[in-house]
């Protein structure tokens, strides 16, 4: 069986480190390891309509924005394509039929979905089209036969009720669909970067983000304001590590060979953290070293964006190019799909001749 991977992002505002972390920087290395037979990977603009749909230019003015970050961060269209979801027929068309293969009430056990009402106030009228997006998620990912789908681990009920759906549809249609597995980040760091704040996320609304867009000047004003440990007061007070969110940046960041660039004194991060233990190291050593490694990651990708945004009508090519072989691929599984269901009237060239015969012989 072919290896295909799909995934996508909302396109609500440009991607920060968190996803970077979390998502982006896996992509890359999947793409470069010459493992997969196929990588689809989508903006997915109709689903950040089901929350925002007062909003379409939010989501409009985002699309570049999140194509450039991917570009930028080494996501390369010579391997992967790069599509936006609305101009995708073929997924509006499955959602449709796959929401004959799941009750309102399975619905209303997604525990993602059940935490973004709340977020989201929806709780005393939820918009159909919102609460049915993972229906929408599942036609995304078996659109393209995907194998495997890196996510964060807050995507997995989306994956759990897209595997349902793709047995059901199989156990009732025949063998069409494949059933996806779920790829998730290797260590729990990386799969939820705190805010700048220390807050369990980085969220646009909080303001406490990285932005892989943000200069070296920002990088630099950004972690110099950092949360660290509130009672570490003097240099020579013993701090905490464990929460002190200048220390999760460089668990997920920072290698020894860092240390040996820009921090020489210690050998690795447990001697540093060992040190600010004990009391003696003071905050802003730490930010330092934490802004070189930042900047020393955020520099070529800087250098790739600045030269991307000078021609955007390339970067709109290239997604074109990639939407139209989404759309090809996406309209070969619609058809089998469609034959599975009983639903393909003129293509198949038996049906006419059959009643036919049918009714010749009443
Ligand atoms: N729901 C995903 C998110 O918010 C985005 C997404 C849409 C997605 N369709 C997908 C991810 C299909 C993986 C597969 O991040």
């Amino acid at each position: 069986m072919k290896k295909i991977i799909l995934t996508g992002d909302r396109p609500t505002g440009k991607l920060h480190l968190g996803h970077y972390v979390g998502s982006l920087k896996r992509r890359v290395e999947l793409q470069n390891s010459g493992e997969y037979d196929d990588i689809f990977i989508m903006i997915a603009d109709a689903q950040a309509l089901t929350d925002n749909f007062d909003n379409p230019d939010k989501i409009r003015d985002n699309i570049i924005e999140v194509a450039l970050d991917y570009l930028s961060a080494g996501l390369d269209p010579s391997k992967v394509h790069i599509f936006i979801q609305s101009q995708l027929t073929a997924l509006t068309e499955l959602t449709f039929y796959y929401m004959n293969l799941v009750t309102v009430s399975r619905l209303e056990r997604n525990p993602t979905v059940k935490a973004e009402i709340q977020m989201r106030n929806f709780e005393t009228s939820i918009p159909a089209g919102f609460f049915t997006y993972p229906v929408s998620q599942t036609s995304d990912i078996t659109a393209f036969k995907a194998t495997t789908v890196p996510v964060g681990e807050d995507q997995l009920p989306m994956l759990e009720q897209a595997r349902e759906i793709v047995r059901k549809f199989n156990s009732l249609y025949g063998e069409t669909l494949v059933e996806p597995e779920a790829l998730i980040p290797k260590n729990s760091v990386c799969s939820r970067l705190p805010g700048t704040d220390g807050k369990a996320k980085m969220s646009k609304s909080l303001g406490n983000c990285i932005y892989l867009s943000d200069s070296a000047e920002d990088v630099k004003k950004k972690v110099m304001s950092m949360y660290t440990d509130p009672n570490h007061i003097q240099i020579s007070d013993p701090g905490q590590v464990e929460g002190n969110a200048v220390f999760t940046y460089l668990d997920a960041f920072c290698t020894d060979a860092d240390f040996e660039k820009f921090c020489p004194e210690y050998k690795n991060l447990d001697e540093m953290k060992d040190h600010y233990r004990r009391g003696g190291l003071g905050d802003v050593k730490v930010k330092k070293l934490l802004i070189n490694v930042l900047n020393q990651e955020l520099d070529p990708i800087r250098a790739r964006r600045a030269e991307l945004e000078k021609d955007i009508p390339a970067v709109y090519q290239i997604l074109k190019d990639g939407t139209d072989a989404a759309i090809k691929a996406a309209n070969a599984t619609l058809a089998e799909v469609k034959a599975a269901m009983r639903i393909n009237y003129f293509e198949d060239e038996e049906l006419i001749s059959s009643q036919q015969a049918r009714f010749n012989n009443k």
